[in-house]
This record gives structure tokens, C-alpha cells and sequence, in this order.
């Protein structure tokens, strides 16, 4: 059997997206004011560092993405879903990029050195872009399986929703349903155009390092600037959060199998169907926006 029949075979047999899920970009426009508090994420200064770090790497990261699937996105134009996908990929980063911005100009503007984390991503991605173009590839749909993951994380979890500042919380349900909707645009793509298990676990790595790095790097620069507010017991409590056990605590290593499913020599992202997460909380969005519109009004 040669390569081409192998591919195929292979993409033939892949999932597609649930009937249900369509992948349009919709605008949010949110805005950080005065009534945010400087630890918005369960007033806690770690763990309000650690997606504010997460959120730094946002609007580099996914123009690299966009640049990535822009690079590719003519090799699959016979498959019209997954062409048309990637045009719907591409505006829904956009505008997430341009959302996670106004946030990081907010956390830079109350004194958390966020743009030394864009700048550090400005700085390595041209040594990225050098990369073969599979292997940029290979990173773009492993980044896509970490964003998946936390968009799951977050919409599985409401407890999680409501302890995010109401003027962010819609940030967060708006990103988290975007990205679990076009979750296997750039694995598809990925798998049209390449699709090697080898090289898939390479991007798996080299997004795990990447992610890993900044976010630490972003973490500790912040903690260092904001060290006077930072505090044993909200570090122990942040850890808890991320690594505990029982109920409330240990949301990172409970979505750990989530995470380690790339790792399936026969995985898709659509294997999971969580779309009723989807349809949960796009109705969910409008009253939370609702809610926040209220609250301002009652300030
Ligand atoms: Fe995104
Ligand atoms: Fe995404």
C-alpha cells in the first residue's frame, strides 16, 4: 500500500465534527474597568498570575497558529468542510487574540510586567517559524489540543466559571466554547497534509515545552514583581488547586487524561464528544453578560 493510499484510508476514517457544532467567529469586545480587581481568578494572587501568564501567550501564540493554517490551508481546498473550517479557525483566533489583548494591557497597566512575556514570544517565534513546515504544523494542532483541554476544564467545571471576576467570566466561557468548537480544525489539517504519529508526538513535546516555559517564565515575573501581596498559604491554596485531591481542587491533573489522550496512536478530538458543553453555555453566555450588566448598574 503507498503513502497516499495509507493518508486516505486514514483520513477517511477520521470523526467529524457533531451536526450540531459550526465554526463561526462571533466578536465579544470585552472590557477591563476599575471595578476589576487586580486578582481576578478566586481572588487569588497565584492563581490569577497563572492564567494571566496563560492569557500573555495568547495573542502571539495564535497568530502563529493563524500563520500555520494560512501555510496549508490550499493543500485541502478539495475538502471543502475542512477548507471552509479553516477560514472560521482563523477568524475565531483573531479575535481571541485581539480579547486576550485588551486583558494583558490591563494586568500590564496595574504593574504585572505582561508584555515581557509577548515580548519573549516575539523574541523565539521567528526561530519557530524557521522550523520544516510539518513540524510547524505538528505544534500549531498540539497547541490546539492544550487549548481544548482548557476550554473543556473550564466549561466541565461551573464552580471554576464563577470564580472568575464577572467583568472577565465571559472572556473565559467565550474562549472556551471557540475552542472546543474548532478543536480538530488544525488536527485535521494536520492529518490531511502529514498526519506521521511520530511527528505529532513531536509537537505534542515541543508544545508542551513551549507552554510550560512561558507560562513558568510569565509566573515568576509577575510573583516577582507582586511579591509583597504574595503569600504562603495563597500559593499552597493555588497548588492545591491545580494538583489536590477532592472535591473543588486538582482541576489540572483531573483533566490530565484529557491531555494524555494526543498520545493514542488512532486519537481524533472529536473521540470526546463534549458539544453539549457548547450549547450549554452559548445560552449561558447571554445571561452572563446579562448578569455582569446588572452588577455595574447596581455599583
Ligand atoms: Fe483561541
Ligand atoms: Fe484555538
Amino acid at each position: 500500500m503507498n503513502k497516499s493510499t495509507t493518508k486516505t484510508l486514514s483520513w477517511a476514517a477520521k470523526k467529524l465534527r457533531p451536526a450540531s457544532v459550526n465554526i463561526i467567529p462571533k466578536a465579544l469586545n470585552i472590557s477591563a474597568d476599575e471595578s476589576t480587581p487586580n486578582y481576578w481568578f478566586y481572588d487569588s494572587p497565584f492563581l490569577t498570575q497563572f492564567f494571566s501568564s496563560f492569557s500573555a501567550t495568547f495573542p502571539g501564540g495564535e497568530q502563529y497558529m493563524i500563520d500555520t493554517v494560512r501555510m496549508f490551508r490550499d493543500q485541502v481546498k478539495d475538502n471543502k468542510v475542512l477548507y471552509k473550517d479553516c477560514g472560521g479557525f482563523i477568524g475565531q483566533e483573531a479575535h481571541h487574540s485581539r480579547e486576550h489583548k485588551v486583558i494583558n494591557d490591563f494586568m500590564q497597566s496595574r504593574g504585572f510586567p505582561v508584555e515581557s512575556v509577548e515580548n519573549m514570544i516575539e523574541r523565539i517565534l521567528p526561530f519557530f517559524k524557521k522550523m520544516r513546515k510539518k513540524d510547524q504544523m505538528a505544534l500549531t494542532a498540539a497547541a490546539e489540543h492544550y487549548t481544548a483541554y482548557f476550554g473543556d476544564l473550564v466549561l466541565s467545571n461551573p464552580e471554576v466559571i464563577e470564580n472568575v471576576h464577572s467583568t472577565i467570566r465571559p472572556l473565559f466561557v467565550w474562549h472556551a466554547i471557540e475552542e472546543i468548537e474548532h478543536k480538530a480544525v488544525t488536527y485535521d489539517l494536520f492529518d490531511a497534509t502529514d498526519g506521521e504519529y511520530l511527528s505529532r508526538i513531536y509537537g505534542f513535546v515541543l508544545a508542551s515545552a513551549l507552554l510550560g516555559y512561558l507560562t513558568t517564565y510569565g509566573m515568576a515575573t509577575s510573583m516577582w514583581v507582586d511579591r509583597k501581596n504574595m503569600t504562603i498559604r495563597d500559593t499552597a491554596k493555588g497548588l492545591w488547586w491545580m494538583f489536590g485531591f477532592g472535591k473543588n481542587s486538582g482541576y489540572l491533573i483531573k483533566s490530565l487524561p484529557f491531555l494524555l489522550e494526543y498520545f493514542q496512536p488512532d486519537f481524533h478530538p472529536w473521540d470526546d464528544d463534549n458539544s453539549h458543553l457548547i450549547s450549554k453555555w452559548r445560552s449561558e453566555l447571554d445571561k452572563i453578560n446579562v448578569g455582569k450588566e446588572k452588577e455595574q448598574k447596581a455599583a
